[in-house]
């Protein structure tokens, strides 16, 4: 068993990830806590050349198998080299997207279903966060967020894959009530803040005793 504390960060496009991820890398830095951070496609040399590939515009012709094993992949790698080896170490991890996101993503907007998390655990075996934060926003008012000449391959996609996407979030709220906290994101920036610190604080409190 790991002895450090995993956190991840999902949610649909422009819900305030990178936002909140801020507020979270603030958290700690103002009680001296050292955490590692990472994200998703990514985290490690290959990974982040596996990205390149999966949100490049000019790949429109990727099979979306295809682009569910490279996440895999890319996340193997990323839980062999970083992930696993911190949580180990006893440190606190935290994680722009992980596991869900796949699930969500491909199992969901894709359509690819369970295929998904079979895939997915080879690359993750029992590695799992203690906490995944899900910033609950409707896409459609996430995507109006996101400038339109900056979005990516799967930002580029029509409201009903992200449509479909989000209610995937939703069942993985229900179906993982202990480790998905969801998170209003329709709110204040400052609003979300004050929710995710209440969280963090309780937390701390179950790892430091
Ligand atoms: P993500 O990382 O989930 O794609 P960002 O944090 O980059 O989302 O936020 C997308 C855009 O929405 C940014 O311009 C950000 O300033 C803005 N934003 C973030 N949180 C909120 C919020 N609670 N209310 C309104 N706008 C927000
Ligand atoms: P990212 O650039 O981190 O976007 P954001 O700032 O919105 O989080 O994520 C890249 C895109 O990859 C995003 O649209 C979600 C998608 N994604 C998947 O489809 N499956 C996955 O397993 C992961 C990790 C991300």
């Amino acid at each position: 068993m790991s002895k450090g504390l995993f956190i991840s960060i999902e949610g649909p496009d422009g819900s305030g990830k990178s936002t909140q991820i801020e507020n979270i890398k603030q958290f700690f830095c103002d009680k001296g806590i050292d955490i590692v951070f990472t994200r998703e496609p990514g985290g490690t040399a290959i990974g982040e050349r596996i990205r390149e590939i999966i949100l490049d515009k000019n790949c429109s012709e990727m099979d979306y198998m295809t682009e569910a094993m490279l996440y895999a992949a890319a996340r193997s790698q990323h839980v062999a080299q970083v992930i696993r080896p911190s949580l180990e170490e006893g440190k606190i991890v935290i994680c722009d997207r992980f596991v869900d996101s796949s699930i969500a993503y491909q199992g969901y907007g894709r359509k690819l279903g369970d295929a998904v998390a079979i895939i997915n655990g080879f690359a993750i075996g029992k590695c799992l966060p203690d906490v995944t934060f899900l910033m609950k926003l409707d896409p459609r008012i996430g995507r109006r967020r996101i400038d339109a000449d900056k979005q990516d391959r799967l930002e580029r996609e029509q409201d009903d894959f992200h449509i479909a996407v989000f209610e995937g979030y939703l069942e993985l709220e229900k179906k993982y009530k202990d480790r998905i906290v969801g998170i209003d994101a329709s709110r204040s920036i400052e609003e979300i803040k004050v929710d995710i610190y209440k969280k963090l604080e309780e937390l701390l409190k179950g790892v430091t005793g």
